[in-house]
């Protein structure tokens, strides 16, 4: 049985039907083809698939797509607009904060959920902010980096 549901995803609505164990992760990247999104572990553990439900990280392995119904979901193709880097891409480019780029999107959008509440957000609450991806290349100074000069990108003090 199939259950409709309904949601925004990166500003666009989408309307289809899912099975009751389909996964957020697997809707994003199987039916709507957004494959930014990342399935590592898929129990919970690496937040490669983090994308933002309603502006709050979740791990999208763990969330079921009908309980995304009627909600808001954030992935990283929505950031940045046509022709411009959002300043966490930007920074990330600067700072060469990617090497495999499998953690990327979940870290990414861990860093965007914190900046937008603080863009002044400090070198701790950033580790923390992050601290639900797991970065096998073991990149994270450079990604504590380059979220802290999105930040500052973001109040406009570079
Ligand atoms: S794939 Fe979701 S936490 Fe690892
Ligand atoms: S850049 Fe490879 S896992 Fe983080």
């Amino acid at each position: 049985m199939k259950v409709p549901v309904k949601l925004l995803v990166n500003g666009e609505l989408y309307q289809l039907d899912v099975a009751p164990n389909e996964t957020l992760v697997e809707l994003l990247r199987e039916r709507l083809h957004l494959t930014g999104t990342k399935e590592g572990c898929g129990v919970g553990d690496c937040g490669t698939c983090i994308v933002l439900l309603e502006g709050v990280p979740v791990n999208s392995c763990l969330v079921l797509a009908v309980d995304a119904n009627g909600r808001q979901v954030a992935t990283i193709e929505g950031l940045g607009d046509e022709g411009r880097l959002h300043p966490l891409q930007e920074s990330y480019l600067e700072k060469g904060a990617v090497q495999c780029g499998f953690c990327t999107s979940g870290m990414i959008m861990s860093g965007k959920a914190l900046l937008d509440e603080n863009p002044d957000a400090g070198e701790e609450e950033i580790k923390r902010a992050l601290s639900g991806v797991l970065c096998r290349c073991g990149s994270y100074k450079k990604i504590v980096a380059a979220v802290k000069a999105a930040g500052e990108k973001m109040q406009g003090t570079r």
